[in-house]
């Protein structure tokens, strides 16, 4: 075919294993000049670097592809694995349930039995240690019994509070005579101050008794023998504080928060006793249901304060049932 083309320089893309060209042509008959071969082989060699890239990129993004679905694969095992676990985990707390619930029951016929024996005035002194031994054993196990299950339950969405009104030194008085049994064992006292008058409020009684329970239990245990646990009530118009002391080694300022997790437990003085961590994380439960609050504070000279504020009127409504 008859061309214009008089004159041609071709540069290759890629000088190892080329894929292409690149040329210039002239209508005359040209030497091409240095310069001019030069810039082709730039444009060649820009090319080449393109291409490599585009190349490259091709490249990476097939392996992202590759890794991201061996992602989702073992993203999938994950989600399999992590929902058989919680199945498992779900059986262990229902039969950790079941358990404890059957526990109560045996418990609370100990310390009903034991009660009776030490309603006899003409008990021994040696039976009426015995008898009393056995009503604090039957009292901590049927304590840390119901703190495992009220715990379990507000997982489950939430302490259920049966608010009705009553008077809050008559159920102090209550609880004390019930510790009575593990202070003696220890060689310790419940010593209560309460107003004159009678305080009225509206409340979980079956709650609050716990909660005053497990926390003149914390006072008695971790205190020395001999040393007493102090109970005082103050209220006004809208709240009342409810105070345990004891005069025990206390709890450092920044750790008082910390003591109200579940399962923790400090080292140190009264480590030893028995106890799972979750007395108080179940008064805290409790005392917040009703709308109050509950902490601790350094009790002056000596051991620790816990302090439980609540509305006279609990702050959420009480569920009608
Ligand atoms: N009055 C106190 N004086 C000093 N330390 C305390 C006192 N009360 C609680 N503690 C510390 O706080 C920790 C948590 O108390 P909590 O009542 O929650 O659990 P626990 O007494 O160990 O076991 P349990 O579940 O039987 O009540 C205790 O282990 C103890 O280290
Ligand atoms: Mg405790």
């Amino acid at each position: 075919r008859p061309t214009f083309v008089k004159s041609l320089a071709m540069v290759p893309i890629r000088t190892a294993d080329p894929i292409g060209a690149i040329g210039n042509y002239w209508a005359k008959r040209h030497q091409a000049t240095p310069a001019e071969l030069s810039l082709l082989q730039a444009l060649a060699h820009s090319t080449s670097v393109a291409l490599e890239s585009v190349s490259l990129y091709a490249e990476l993004e097939r392996r992202v592809a590759e890794r991201t679905d061996e992602l989702h694969a073992s993203n999938a095992e994950l989600i399999e694995a992590n929902n058989a676990l919680s199945e498992l985990h779900r059986q262990k707390e229902a039969l950790a349930a079941l358990l404890v619930h059957d526990l109560r029951s045996p418990a609370a016929t100990i310390v009903m039995r034991a009660q009776m024996r030490l309603d006899d005035p003409t008990l021994s002194d040696k039976d009426r240690r015995h008898w009393t031994h056995e009503l604090a054993a039957g009292e901590t196990i049927t304590r840390m019994a119901t703190n495992l299950l009220d715990v379990a339950q507000s997982d489950a969405g939430g302490l259920v509070v049966k608010a009705a009104p009553l008077e809050l030194g008559g159920l102090v008085r209550g609880v004390v005579e019930i510790m009575s049994a593990l202070a003696e064992v220890r060689s310790q006292a419940i010593e209560v101050d309460l107003p004159e008058e009678a305080i009225e409020l509206t409340a979980d009684r079956e709650l609050l008794r716990r909660v005053l329970q497990n926390l003149i239990d914390n006072g008695l245990r971790y205190s020395p023998s001999g040393s007493d646990v102090r109970i005082d009530i103050a209220a006004d118009e809208a709240s009342v504080d409810l105070v345990v002391r004891d005069q025990g080694p206390g709890i450092p300022p920044e750790l008082r928060e910390l003591v109200f997790e579940r399962y923790v437990r400090l080292s140190g003085a009264g480590a030893d006793e028995m106890g799972r961590g979750l007395g108080l994380a179940f008064c805290r439960l409790a005392v917040e249901a009703h709308g109050g609050k509950i902490w601790a504070e350094g009790n002056e000279p000596k051991g620790l304060c816990f302090r439980v504020r609540l509305p006279r009127a609990p702050i959420s409504a009480p569920p009608s049932s």
